[in-house]
């Protein structure tokens, strides 16, 4: 959700900004826009509503050696031109980019205008020029200085001004990066637009205002000069590309196996606050949300450890009692609501633990102990690696706490995801992308893969689809049910085996078509399936893993049959930093 790019050194500056900004597409925007300038030259700048696709060449022709960039995801006003970043004060002298909300700039924006200022665009943003404007005298980091603590809310800001040939940064509650380079020196709202460039990365964190020249990066927080670790992040340039894939999500479907091993081997213990709790809460938000109703159902199995399960969103604002570990799953790190509810858990003296792909993410600094997963850089909007690294995190979380039962089953559970990415499933396919609308259901953890199923379906198809608990398909959508829209319905071996027989009958009695997910040479199950799709045996947690790269595959190939815009669908972004 929105995205900045910033760059200072001896190449031009607009190009590799520009680069930048199109690495972040990713995260969702809908108009763009760079400043360049070279040292105490003016600031030119382009900016449109729009994909970069469309205007890369002109946003590229900017001259200078430093500049700043911007995808914008609108919030305050709509999506245009003039709403696009980089915002300007009156005389055009100092350009900002801003990732977050101010959210008092309606108090501000009333004042400024009082005294004079006038407003070009319908943005949070502008103001932050402004008041800028009304301190600066050529000394960037002091105006900055003079004026943060006048904003509310939430920002990721990078401000360039005439006479000043430095870049100031400056963090609160939205993430920015910064890359070291030999003579240069990158910013970024996360990793992947630096990749390219280096390895050497630092984290800011909430306060810290940054100096940015060519060769260093001095970071402050209030008055005090601060030292932050650069860290060597080992994320392969390669892993951010598409290679010979036709999406991202595909090509993050495959690399699914060697995700979940890595993970899985690099989770050697538990942390003390997990080992150590009696019943634990998992928050969280979209398909991170679905990752712990998978635990919820094996830890409750396996270790008889009851699990609450509460949407980032909901809980934050209502107060459930808590007292026992709170466990934040986000795969970004940043998704606003999650972070939320970990710091009212941490307000009500809770232990917590995170659980995320990225390294200095937000939600490392909230939560008590951190377990990270190893996905690497998830590009498409849909979840599908970063599902299987969160599940790898949490199953060997299960399996330390039960001694080790699951240990044999998890180590092979790689090859069983191989095995399901041959399968073909265009029958499956068929069934579903003529459809209106389709329903997912399983029961116990099935019920989760069934929800993320759905999920996946209406993310990148835009055909309405609705995860079930199969048992309660009859108290309500049974009135839907119709031969034009199917179900998919997970039916694996065990202990709802029977009943989810029944529920798949009573389904084909309403003329309903019924695609089932089952144990491969279940002869009887696919005779009454009206489209069969055969699994290799395994364990449990194996058939969690399976399942959901079948619905994964399911989704892409529908969506892909009906050609749409499958890592960028409308309206959606990866990491949704506002609440
Ligand atoms: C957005 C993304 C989803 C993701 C959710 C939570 O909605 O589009 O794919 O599941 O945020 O993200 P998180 O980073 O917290 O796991």
């Amino acid at each position: 959700m929105c995205g900045i790019v910033g760059y200072t050194g001896y190449r031009p500056a607009a190009p590799i900004v520009v680069e930048g900004l199109k690495k972040l597409e990713y995260r969702g925007y809908d108009s763009f826009g760079v400043a360049a300038k070279n040292n105490d030259m003016s600031i030119d700048c382009y900016k449109r509503q729009g994909r970069i696709s469309e205007a890369e060449k002109a946003a590229s022709m900017l001259k200078g050696t430093m500049g700043i960039g911007h995808t914008r995801w609108a919030t305050h006003g709509v999506p245009n031109d003039v709403n696009a970043h980089p915002h300007y004060d009156c005389r055009k002298r100092i350009a900002v980019v801003h990732n977050g909300i101010i959210e008092n700039y309606a108090e501000l924006k009333r004042g400024l205008v009082s005294r004079g200022h006038s407003f070009s665009s319908d943005t949070d943003t502008e103001v932050i020029a402004h008041l800028l404007e009304e301190v600066y005298t050529g000394d960037l980091f002091k105006a900055m200085k003079a004026i943060l603590p006048k904003l509310s809310g939430s920002y990721a800001l990078l401000v360039m001004a005439e006479g000043d040939d430095r870049i100031i940064a400056a963090r609160e509650s939205s993430p920015l990066v910064l890359g070291f380079g030999d003579g240069e020196m990158f910013a970024a709202s996360d990793m992947t637009p630096l990749l390219d460039h280096t390895e050497r990365m630092m984290f800011l964190e909430d306060g810290d205002i940054a100096v940015l020249s060519p060769d260093n990066a001095r970071v402050f927080s209030g008055d005090t000069e601060v030292t932050r670790k650069v860290e060597l992040i080992d994320w392969s340039v390669g892993d951010a590309k598409r290679g010979g894939f036709k999406h991202f999500m595909l090509k993050e479907i495959y690399e699914q196996p060697h995700v979940f091993s890595d993970t899985i081997r690099s989770v050697e213990t538990v942390p003390d606050g997990l080992a150590r709790c009696k019943g634990a809460m998992v928050v969280a938000c979209g398909t991170s949300y679905h990752a712990g109703m998978v635990f919820k159902y094996l830890l409750e199995e396996a270790c008889h450890i009851p699990v609450r399960l509460e949407l980032g969103s909901e809980f934050k604002y209502f107060t459930p009692p808590v007292t026992e570990l709170v466990i934040g799953i986000t795969q970004s790190g940043e998704t606003a609501d999650t972070l939320a509810a970990l710091k009212k858990a941490k307000a009500h003296n809770c232990p917590t633990l995170a659980i995320t792909n990225v390294l200095g993410s937000t939600v490392t600094r909230i939560a008590d102990e951190t377990l990270y997963m190893r996905a690497g850089p998830e590009i498409s909007v849909a979840a599908t690696k970063s599902f299987i690294a969160e599940l790898a995190v949490l199953m060997q979380c299960v399996n330390h706490l039960s001694g080790g039962k699951f240990s044999e089953e998890i180590f092979r559970a790689n090859r069983a995801v191989e095995e399901v990415l041959l399968l073909d499933l265009s029958t499956a396919v068929q069934t579903c992308n003529g459809a209106d609308h389709i329903f997912f259901v399983g029961r116990g953890p099935f019920y989760a893969v069934a929800l993320e199923g759905a999920l996946k379906m209406k993310e990148i198809s835009y055909i309405h689809a609705e995860g079930y608990a199969a048992g309660e398909i009859k108290h309500g959508p049974f009135a839907l049910l119709s031969p034009k829209t199917p179900v998919v319905a997970i039916c694996m071996p065990g202990s709802t085996y029977g009943v989810m027989v029944s529920n798949i009958k009573e389904m084909k009695a309403r003329g309903t078509p019924v695609v089932v997910i089952g144990a491969g040479g279940d002869d009887e199950l696919a005779a009454i399936a009206d489209v069969y799709i055969g699994l290799p045996k395994g364990g449990l947690m194996e058939e969690v893993l399976m399942t959901t790269v079948v619905l994964q595959l399911l989704a892409y190939r529908t969506a892909d049959s009906l050609g749409r815009d499958i890592d960028k669908p409308r309206n959606l972004a990866k990491s949704v930093t506002v609440e």
